[in-house]
């Protein structure tokens, strides 16, 4: 019996938008990120919307947010330093947003700070009888990538959070990313690890796909094999870089170095 859904947009955007809505039995619905309303409102129907969750402040992750209001008259949540517009709660790291009980399934949904992307970034978090089900990671960490550090970011913060954070999560954990560039980041990883066969055949399984209408749901199990930044140990990815003799954190920020202009 399902008693918790989550529902996938994507906006063919330039930017390739991912927004969430995750719906609970008890008719609380949660929208994170939202691009634009329309596809929100299209497919709510008559139904209301309990909140958006902003995960961080960059407007292709709030421009639907002014509609939505308008429409919903719903609180917007955020970090407290995210300047996102009609903000009217401030979510510190492993708040509660939600927490339900449904057929005896227990669902939370909580916030955990994830500075780097932006310092104020946040990704949310979905438990499922206490343990960690899903991971909504906004532009904090992609299928097979992490999120650049352009606007307001900081690597070494970034590296911080995906070195003690991601890591701990564990292999059954669904990744639900805020943008799709699953393609990109796997030839980046296999230009990286040529000997990476996982990401070689999963660059092989999409070759033949629109990436416009086919989405992955990985696992950070899948992650593990595929992500180079989370694979900063691989002697391949070290022999490549003429890192042999180099730390962990000196690996990411060089793989993040060459992903700005790859
Ligand atoms: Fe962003």
């Amino acid at each position: 019996m399902k008693t918790m859904k989550i529902h996938q947009i994507f906006f063919k955007n330039s930017l390739r938008n991912f927004c969430y809505l995750i719906t609970f039995d008890d008719g609380a619905i949660y929208c994170i990120d939202p691009f634009a309303s329309l596809p929100i409102i299209n497919y709510l129907k008559e139904q209301t919307l309990s909140a958006i969750i902003n995960t961080h402040d960059h407007c292709d992750h709030y421009s639907g947010n002014e509609e939505l209001v308008l429409a919903y008259q719903c609180p917007v949540m955020a970090h407290a330093q995210a300047l996102v517009p009609h903000k009217n709660r401030n979510l510190a790291d492993q708040e509660i947003i939600y927490h339900g009980t449904h057929a005896g399934i227990e669902w939370t949904l909580k916030s955990v700070h994830t500075p780097g992307h932006t310092l104020s970034h946040i990704c949310v978090l979905l438990e499922k009888n206490d343990k960690a089900f899903a991971l909504f990671t906004g532009d904090c960490f992609f299928n097979a990538g992490v999120g650049n550090c352009h606007n307001g970011g900081d690597p070494e913060v970034l590296y911080q959070s995906i070195s003690t954070i991601f890591e701990k999560l564990p292999d059954d954990l669904l990744i639900y990313p805020g943008h799709e560039y699953l393609k990109r980041n796997l030839e980046f990883t296999k230009n990286y690890e040529p000997h990476n066969l996982v990401a070689q055949n999963f660059l092989k399984e999409i070759s033949t796909l629109n990436l416009d209408e086919h989405f992955f749901i990985n696992t950070m199990k899948t992650e593990r094999e595929i992500n180079t930044f989370l694979r900063l140990k691989s002697r391949d990815l070290l022999e490549t870089l003429n890192l042999v003799n180099s730390n962990e954190k000196q690996v990411f920020l060089t793989l993040r170095e060459l992903r700005n202009h790859w």
